[in-house]
């Protein structure tokens, strides 16, 4: 008797933020980027990506629907994503005859932020992360984290560090066919307890130029990206780990703040610019300062993906200073709608199976 069956499995994925961006890709079709990058995950109590994926011979073909709208699935980077996954559970069924030939069935994906999507928050990390592994989980696939990077970096590359918790890097990889551009554990999120996020919604506005067409505009246009590919992200990278590896907040601070000013004045040097930050952006830049002027050291540090929004990164034991200066200085400011204070997210312990 034919299989009717509909088959259903889900998951939570987290956003991550970078402290070192990824801006720029040097193979645009298997989203392989030009740099390296390392980003913090943040815990799935505030933000997250809830999808479901099921199958089933009854399905007429292959959908997503994202925040309650069906959305377009004929881009070459979902295909990939669905083509990827369907061959590793067809290769398990090849080798396990009583297995349900899932791989063959259309597939529905149901998909839900509840954060703002296309603001620069990361959501097509979140979003490729949670629609591999609820694939992977309907599949029952058996591969790991670092294996599934590589399936979800094609969706959206941020989204390749979003399949673990705590400190991640994705490896730029120097292999053609990108087998060897992944993420991988730089710590876990319990090497460091202390840090917190603090993520200052200036708009939920979806952006003007997406994170894919702009960094393809600087690469083509910028002189200035030379610079940061060549010399400033390799240092970057190295600072990087080495603040995190040895818990030292000030240079953390300093490097993140840095990679974010160079990657945003790499989009002022676009043509024509970028501008993604706006004046609520700048305020928020200069409240930081202003935190840690007053503090005589560095306990607060601002980063900007490709958005006006601000992720402030502040160790636990700062707290009322870093919490108590925003409300302060921003409260006057207009502009902010809303502050979310976020953990750094251990995924094993806050993914949801479905
Ligand atoms: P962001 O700064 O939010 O990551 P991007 O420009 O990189 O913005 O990507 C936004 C796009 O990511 C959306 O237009 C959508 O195509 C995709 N996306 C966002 N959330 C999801 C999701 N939950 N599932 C699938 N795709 C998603
Ligand atoms: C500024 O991963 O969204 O957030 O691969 O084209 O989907 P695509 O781009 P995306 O770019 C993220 C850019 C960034 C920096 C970062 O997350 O590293
Ligand atoms: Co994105």
């Amino acid at each position: 008797m034919a299989d009717t069956s509909v088959y259903r499995a889900g998951t939570t994925a987290p956003v991550n933020i970078a402290v070192v961006k990824y801006w720029g890709k040097r193979d645009a079709k298997l989203n392989l980027p030009t740099n390296s990058s390392i980003s913090v995950t943040l815990s799935q109590a505030d933000l997250r990506t809830l999808t479901t994926a099921s199958c089933s011979t009854t399905f007429t073909e292959d959908s997503l629907t994202l925040n309650g709208e069906v959305s377009d699935i004929s881009g070459a980077r979902t295909q990939a994503c669905f083509r990827e996954l369907r061959a590793r559970r067809a290769a398990l069924e090849a080798a396990n005859a009583s297995l349900p030939k899932l791989s063959t069935m259309p597939l529905k994906i149901v998909s839900e932020n509840n954060f703002p999507t296309a603001a620069g928050l990361a959501s097509s990390a979140a979003g490729f992360a949670a629609l591999v592994q609820a694939i992977a989980n309907l599949y029952e696939l058996p591969d790991s984290p670092s294996d599934l990077s590589l399936i979800a970096r094609q969706g959206s590359g941020s989204a390749c560090r979003s399949l673990f918790g705590g400190y991640v890097a994705w490896r730029m990889g120097d292999k053609e066919d990108g087998s060897d551009s992944k993420a991988d554990l730089v710590a876990e999120a319990s090497h460091w307890p202390g840090m917190r996020a603090l993520i200052l919604v200036a708009s939920a506005a979806k952006k003007g130029v997406s994170s894919t067409s702009g960094m393809q505009q600087t690469v083509a246009t910028s002189g200035l990206f030379k610079e940061r590919i060549e010399r400033i992200v390799p240092d970057n990278m190295a600072a990087m780990e080495d603040a995190i590896h040895n818990r030292n907040f000030e240079k953390f601070a300093e490097v993140s703040m840095r990679d974010s000013n160079s990657f945003h004045a790499c989009c002022a040097d676009t043509y024509p610019p970028i501008f993604y930050m706006n004046d609520v952006s700048r305020a928020a830049i200069r409240a930081v300062e202003s935190i840690n002027a007053k503090a005589g050291k560095t306990i607060a540090a601002y980063t900007f993906d490709a958005g006006p929004n601000c992720v402030v990164y502040y160790l636990d034991e700062n707290k009322d200073a870093v919490l108590g200066a925003f409300v302060e200085t921003l409260g006057s400011t207009s502009g902010w709608k809303a502050g979310i204070g976020a953990q750094v997210g251990v995924l094993d312990e806050t993914v949801a199976e479905i």
